[in-house]
């Protein structure tokens, strides 16, 4: 059941034809609608979270929780899928005003996951326990690491974020380039004057290749991560 969605269209022969022969599609504003794509989201999350590669079997509880659940609870028409013949093969989830969302998700998704840490079943996950250090303030997360100045210019320069995520059986045939741009058009009609990400140095080249700019580098847990930042051009609407 867990893969239905995901996996239940895909086979080998839809893999070969995928490339141009996807959609993408914003989801919409009531997530109780597409129950069945946002199960397909936080399954193919578990099997991308890795740096690309899945995360461990007893992760893809806890895991999806702190990633997908506060775009699926608070800006869930701020997330799109690339679809082939109906089959989720990437997502980006994104917000176009980060403050907010931060606030929302502290009240409403970080205090109760917190609780729920201390659960039998999440006692010795290795995501509970550091999302549970990092709530408390006992470890930075990877935005932390980043000097004052760069934190301020992220905040007032590019106020929209993103994560995204494409099927290792898809990359490098423009599903990626393709959902920054529909999410990046739908900034620019909303007025939103930049989007912002932080990331490991593995899909850095992508970044910069689609439009962003580097605006920082941090150490972090043993490796660099990246600010990236991308200006909209022409963002003269109202959110
Ligand atoms: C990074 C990722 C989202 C890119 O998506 P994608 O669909 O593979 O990328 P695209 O095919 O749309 O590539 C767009 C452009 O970037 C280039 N590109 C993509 N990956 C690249 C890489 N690793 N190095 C150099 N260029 C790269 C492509 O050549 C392409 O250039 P072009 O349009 O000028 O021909 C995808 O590979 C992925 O999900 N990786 C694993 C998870 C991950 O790292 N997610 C990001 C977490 S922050």
């Amino acid at each position: 059941m867990e893969n239905q969605l995901y996996f239940s269209g895909i086979s080998r022969a839809l893999r070969a034809m995928a490339k141009d022969s996807f959609t993408i599609r914003r989801l919409a504003s009531n997530a109780a609608l597409e129950a069945d794509l946002w199960h397909a989201i936080r399954t193919l999350c578990c099997l991308t979270g890795n740096n690309g590669q899945p995360v461990s079997m007893a992760r893809r509880d806890f895991f999806p929780r702190m990633w997908i659940d506060p775009y699926t609870k608070f800006h869930p028409n701020w997330t799109y899928v690339a679809e082939v013949k109906s089959a989720v093969v990437a997502y980006l989830t994104g917000c176009p005003d980060t403050a907010r969302f931060s606030r929302n998700k502290l009240f409403y998704c970080t205090l109760p996951l917190l609780m729920e840490t201390f659960l039998p079943r999440y006692r010795m996950n290795p995501d509970s326990r550091r999302f549970f250090r990092q709530a408390l303030g006992l470890e930075k997360n990877a935005e932390e690491c980043f000097t004052r100045d760069i934190q301020l210019e992220v905040k007032r320069k590019y106020p929209a974020h993103l994560h995204i995520n494409v099927d290792a059986d898809f990359r490098g045939q423009g599903v990626g380039r393709r959902l920054i741009e529909t999410y990046t058009c739908d900034l620019r009609a909303n007025g939103i004057p930049g989007v912002h990400l932080y990331c490991g140095p593995d899909p850095v080249a992508f970044y910069l290749r689609v439009g962003f700019q580097r605006l920082g580098s941090a150490a972090f847990r043993g490796t660099q991560v990246y600010a990236l930042g991308l200006l909209i051009e022409g963002a003269g609407g109202i959110l």
